[in-house]
């Protein structure tokens, strides 16, 4: 999955003639623009296949030798010369050549080049329509997977911030005014949630993905006696693909891949905008670690959060890739058009932005402190706890709507006498507007007390917030990611 950028040998004069022949010189003559080829190459982005590319020929080369298409003597050439080839793009002594347009083009021709006629051969049954469709599938699997554990690390980094500030009071917002008392872990958990849809989403279209399409072809598939499950079963995929039309020209794989980053990127960017906001001197209610924070060149008392400002942009960026790529693919002809080469520029330059937002999160997560008394101090201002007076009310007998409307006047009562909390009026007052409420009622007012009546499942009171920790505790246990790594 690493892009280590390799430098590319093409021509840029516009005169001199490219270096290599082309494999369909055959058919069109040897007249070269260079301007051409270099507008039409994908290598400078697509050398991003290379593994995928070697490991589906070797497999593919030895689907040739087992239906007899290649002799065991030339598939050891074969396998020789790919590994070999690897090998060298990995050290990154091979020598790219842009004329040859892109990875599938330039690992063949370098095959041929090591090893002689055994190599040309390989390209026997395939397109680089099915090749290029493969390839991209499994980088597309493996960027699911790495997806995936990464999001699944930020669950558990938030778990931890959520574990340490179990029964720490918060204010939470609607409208961002405040609306009702929580404990703040409720709200790291509401963002395990989200992610945790997000890590089902990425599954979800990972089976998808999970057919092969080699051995459909350029479009109607091959008159020769080609194994494409021995293919599939090789390369770890669930099965074949059934229709080879639909093969070369589906990338919805893609597509959803890069829908499942942009929900990534939006959920990402909404716990950004939250942090953002605590930061601030207004809230007060967290503190970003130190290098989680930049300085200004110029106002010497700045500790700006730049790292999430990021996290919240990058998601702008992500949600162009998914329209782009949806727009480019909206009216498309069947089968392939060379329009589908973009694909992978838009899909690798998402999954450049995300994997870092995630990962970024989760470190910010580590090292954020979360300022208990800035949260609680003030809490009850605002009178947050008007809904659990309602409720008192509601618990007497009172119809909620009549209970709503007494509530109401009480703050409004409140605010006309100067009080900034309802636990601050006296009883005569509250029993002027409503005479059942008896003196209990101050064992219901003030936040601390909400914290601990909340009764409904899923609520943000502690005795809620308990449960919802020990569930994810055993649920991202149980559910740790597939893998860390590519497997190719
Ligand atoms: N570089 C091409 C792509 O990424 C590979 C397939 C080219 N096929 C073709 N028929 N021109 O889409």
């Amino acid at each position: 999955m690493n892009d280590k950028s390799p430098r590319i040998k093409g021509n840029t004069s516009k005169s001199a003639a490219p270096a290599t022949d082309k494999s369909w010189q055959a058919r069109i003559g040897s007249a070269r623009d260079q301007m051409a080829e270099n507008f039409v190459e994908s290598l400078s982005f697509d050398h991003r296949l290379a593994s995928y590319d070697v490991h589906g020929s070797l497999v593919h080369a030895r689907m040739l030798a087992k239906v007899g298409l290649l002799t065991p003597t030339e598939l050891r050439q074969i396998e020789r010369g790919l590994k070999e080839i690897l090998a060298d793009i990995h050290a990154g002594t091979f020598t790219w050549d842009i004329s040859q347009e892109d990875i599938h083009m330039a690992v063949e021709a370098a095959l041929v080049k090591r090893i002689g006629d055994p190599g040309r051969k390989l390209h026997t049954g395939r397109s680089r329509n099915d090749q290029v469709a493969l390839d991209f599938r499994l980088w597309c699997l493996d960027a699911c997977d790495m997806l995936e554990a990464a999001v699944h690390h930020l669950q558990d980094s938030l778990l931890i911030l959520a574990q340490s500030t179990a029964t720490v009071a918060a204010p939470s917002y609607t409208h961002l005014q405040r609306a009702q008392p929580i404990v703040f872990a409720h709200e790291v958990l509401a963002f395990i949630e989200m992610l945790d849809r997000d890590k089902a989403r990425l599954l979800d279209s990972r089976h998808r993905m999970d057919w092969s399409p080699l051995g459909s072809g350029a479009i109607a598939g091959s008159t020769l006696p080609i194994d494409r499950s021995y293919c599939a079963a090789e390369l770890g995929f669930n099965g074949v693909t059934r229709n080879s039309l639909d093969s070369v020209s589906d990338r919805d794989f893609a597509i959803e891949l890069v829908f499942a980053m942009s929900m990534i990127a939006m959920h990402l960017s909404r716990l950004a905008e939250q942090w953002i906001i605590y930061s601030s001197t207004e809230f007060q209610f967290i503190r970003l670690a130190n290098q989680h924070t930049t300085g200004s060149s110029m106002m010497p008392q700045k500790r700006n959060p730049d790292m999430l400002e990021l996290i919240r942009g990058k998601a702008g960026g992500v949600y162009g890739q998914l329209v782009a790529l949806l727009t480019m693919f909206k009216g498309l002809p069947l089968a392939y058009n060379r329009d589908m080469q973009e694909d992978k520029r838009l899909v690798f330059a998402a999954y450049d932005a995300v994997l870092p937002c995630i990962e970024m999160a989760a470190a910010m997560a580590e090292h954020v402190t979360v300022n208990a008394s800035a949260m609680g101090g003030s809490i009850d201002e605002g009178f947050p706890d008007a809904t659990v007076l309602a409720e008192y009310l509601v618990k007497k007998g009172i119809a909620f709507r009549t209970a709503h409307q007494i509530v109401g006047r009480l703050v409004a009562r409140c605010e006309n006498l100067g009080l900034t909390t309802l636990s601050k009026l006296p009883l005569n007052e509250m029993q002027r507007e409503c005479p059942v409420i008896d003196r209990e009622v101050y064992q219901s007012l003030g936040s601390l007390n909400v914290l601990r009546a909340y009764q409904s499942d899923g609520s943000g009171g502690i005795e809620s917030v308990k449960k919802q920790i020990a569930w994810w505790r055993k649920t991202l246990k149980k559910k740790k990611a597939r893998q860390t790594a590519p497997r190719i």
